[in-house]
């Protein structure tokens, strides 16, 4: 999206609020196809509170944990694209007439000023034109309008630039999701109607895809740290403690009925506010309207029986998103970690490395 060159091989970093992530692949053409292989790949866990709801607080320790994570898996290559998400960040998706490319940019300019909640001088736009599969069907173009807070993007840059990395790209959430969506799981993401749904710690991206053409996005304020919270509070136990439970680990004095309710109010409350996102998808007057899968991702994904509390609740497949599902490693490198239990952490950041950004 915010692109600033094309050609560099990036580490994809998703620095998220609890955790930071880095993916690095190289690709290699084989016929049509892309193979690819993960390179590099670190994770690292970032201190309470030093990002809060997207917002950074603790630069310091943000910086020290990019660089951590660089240096602690010998990520050599300085080149990263980054993403944001976040209510300072709009995604909409217009329908425009086919126009000349200059008449185009002074339509977008004008269809900016009149979606974006925020004045159009403190945001940067930027769009990419969906190819719909049946090109002949579709006179109308359809656009995919993102603007981002320039404070947002500032902070994220001086960021990535204090760590002395060099920002290559900047991205969304939702779009590097899709990305890494089409490399592991091509046949359903191109014939099937499905939501990706990233359970991160203070946001829960949510992007619903027909037929490889994204239609809704959602950028929800709720996450693993709310649960956390409302365990920590209705259990009289600390914020660690709380993580703990959450994670699967015993707690002293903790009886597993209490957990359990504590859990599944917090698990309801999520299936609720998601129903409300499909029933609106739904209830909208795209052409397919049932989703048929449900991909999970992020931190959050990992709480046990979620997958099958979105099934039940939903009665839609619903899967873990396995971002190194087609992409292979060196087994011999890496800790297998990374490729099983924490494989569902790294969606966003494999999707950055993959940089399919061209528009
Ligand atoms: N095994 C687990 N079981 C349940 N929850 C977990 C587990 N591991 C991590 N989490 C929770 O997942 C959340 C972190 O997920 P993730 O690393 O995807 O977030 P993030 O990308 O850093 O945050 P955000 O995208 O919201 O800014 C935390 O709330 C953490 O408590
Ligand atoms: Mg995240």
């Amino acid at each position: 999206m915010f692109g600033l060159s094309r050609e560099k091989e990036v580490v994809g970093l998703d620095i998220g609020s609890y955790s930071i992530k880095a993916v690095e692949l190289k690709s290699q053409k084989k016929g049509e196809k892309e193979l690819y292989e993960v390179k590099k790949i670190g994770y690292e866990v970032l201190p309470h509170d030093a990002i809060v709801e997207g917002t950074i607080i603790d630069s310091a320790a943000v910086i020290e944990t990019i660089k951590m994570v660089f240096d602690e898996n010998k990520i050599s290559n300085k080149n990263v694209s980054i993403s944001i998400s976040g209510n300072s960040v709009i995604i909409k998706k217009i329908s425009l007439p086919s126009m000349e490319t200059e008449e185009l940019a002074e339509s977008i300019i004008w269809e900016a000023k009149h979606n974006i909640p925020y004045p159009y001088e403190e945001t940067n736009v930027d769009y990419s034109i969906l190819k719909p599969p049946d090109q002949s069907k579709n006179k109308n173009l359809d656009i995919l309008l993102v603007a981002a807070k320039k404070d947002k993007i500032a902070s994220y840059s001086n960021i990535t630039n204090q760590a002395r990395k060099n920002l290559e790209a900047i991205e969304v959430d939702v779009f590097a999701l899709q990305n890494i969506m089409e490399i592991n799981y091509p046949e359903i993401i191109k014939n099937k109607t499905l939501a990706i749904i990233n359970l991160g710690a203070n946001i829960t991206n949510l992007i619903i895809i027909e037929k490889g053409m994204p239609q809704l996005f959602r950028d929800l304020s709720l996450g693993g740290s709310l649960f956390t919270e409302n365990l920590s509070k209705d259990l009289n136990i600390s914020f660690d403690d709380a993580e703990k439970l959450l994670k699967g680990l015993p707690v002293k004095n903790i009886q597993p009925e209490q957990l359990e309710a504590g859990l599944n109010m917090n698990i309801q409350n999520l299936l609720e506010e998601i129903e409300k996102t499909f029933s609106f998808y739904e209830a909208s007057n795209t052409s397919e309207k049932k989703i048929e899968f449900i991909f999970l991702s992020g931190g959050l994904s990992k709480l046990k029986n979620l997958k099958n509390n979105f099934g039940q609740k939903f009665n839609i497949n619903t899967e873990i998103l396995n971002p190194f599902l087609k992409i292979s490693h060196d087994g011999k490198k890496f800790d297998p970690i990374y490729f099983d239990e924490m494989a569902p952490l790294f969606g966003v950041s494999a999707g950055l490395a993959t940089r399919k950004m061209e528009k």
